[in-house]
């Protein structure tokens, strides 16, 4: 097994996870073609029921062969087949934690329906008693906190709901966008693999796409694999993940701040709620969201409340929910009615 560490691999997952079947991964995130239509270079998204469920049955029991008895298993999928799943994670005694709904406020506009706007997203481990979880890695500023300052707030915060809504889809004008047509956030990655994952430990992701869990997870100091049968979507990725590497200092061309920081603060910052003004301006909810910051980031020098400040202040429009309601509007307005 040790051939397919820190791998992105072009070929059949379900093959090549049988060929040795020897438990090695601590998570996997999987992400299937929901069998909806969807246009892929190699893979045809839209198979007869029967057939789509007996390949999900095949694919799930081959990563289900390779994760570690205290592993843990992410699944996302649309609403045709999410019941399904579920049967087949109970065929497997997979233990079910959490059915997290991943809401996005901006889908597919239509004009007979109710637009979709979330997916499913499974989050099973296979031992009910022996997992890896991080509370403390993924706990935002809470209510009590940010509202009322109440001094029986837990100060790690709390921990979010089972609705994700601080994440929207990769769309056409984010900076991280690969151009691949369903690329996850990473953002949504990073939370998963910070929660349910050590540094060093393994990251599958059987359905590699634009390699959106293997990049988090080399950034995150986390080993990868990921399999995709088009040689197309695997150079791309390769590519993706060796870009990671060494990024462009970005914004005010100061060191102090490299990329992996500012994604950073991006993502504690919609994870969290506040807007700049409020959270600037009240200096214990500041060194709350610098702390949390610091602890992600593990700099030998911590960044400093003013450090915080004025790069929130600095990064502001790109920061602003207003802003991303108007990317989502411009998003929607674009796509086919
Ligand atoms: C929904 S996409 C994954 C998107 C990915 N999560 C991302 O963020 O970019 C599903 C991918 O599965 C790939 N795929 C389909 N059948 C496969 C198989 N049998 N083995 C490996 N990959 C497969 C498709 O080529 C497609 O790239």
């Amino acid at each position: 097994m040790q051939e397919l560490r820190n791998q992105i691999l072009c070929g059949d997952c379900v093959e090549i996870l049988r060929s040795d079947g020897t438990p090695f991964a601590d998570l996997i995130f999987a992400d299937p073609p929901f069998n909806i239509g969807y246009k892929y270079d190699q893979y045809q998204d839209k198979k007869a029921s029967e057939k789509y469920l007996a390949w999900t049955r095949d694919w799930m029991g081959a990563c289900v062969g390779v994760l570690h008895p205290h592993g843990s298993f992410y699944i996302a999928i649309g609403d045709e087949y999410a019941a399904n799943i579920k049967l087949v994670a109970d065929e497997h005694k997979l233990v079910m934690r959490n059915w997290i709904i991943w809401h996005y406020s901006f889908g597919q506009q239509l004009k007979r329906k109710f637009a979709r706007s979330h997916t499913h997203i499974f989050y099973f481990v296979k031992d009910a008693k022996n997992f890896v979880f991080h509370d403390e890695a993924v706990r935002v500023i809470s209510d009590r906190q940010k509202k009322y300052s109440d001094k029986r707030a837990n100060p790690a915060g709390k921990m979010p709901d089972d609705v994700w809504n601080e994440y929207p889809r990769v769309c056409g004008t984010f900076v991280e966008r690969t151009g691949f047509p369903c690329q996850m956030p990473e953002s949504l990655l990073a939370r998963i693999i910070r929660v349910s994952s050590n540094e060093k430990d393994w990251v599958l992701d059987p359905f590699c796409g634009s390699g959106t869990t293997a990049t988090v997870a080399h950034k995150l100091n986390r080993a990868y694999t990921s399999i995709d049968i088009s040689e197309t979507y695997v150079q791309a990725a390769r590519k993706r993940i060796a870009d990671s590497e060494g990024l462009p200092v970005e914004g005010n061309g100061s060191t102090d701040w490299p990329e992996h920081a500012d994604a950073e603060l991006k993502w504690l910052y919609s994870e969290n709620k506040i807007p700049v003004r409020h959270l600037c301006a009240n200096r214990s909810l500041l060194s709350l969201f610098t702390k949390k910051l610091n602890g992600r980031l593990q700099k030998k020098r911590p960044y400093t409340l003013k450090e915080v400040s004025d790069r929130l202040n600095l990064l502001g429009s790109k920061l602003s929910p207003l802003d991303i309601t108007r990317r989502r509007r411009m998003e929607a307005s674009s796509l086919e009615e």
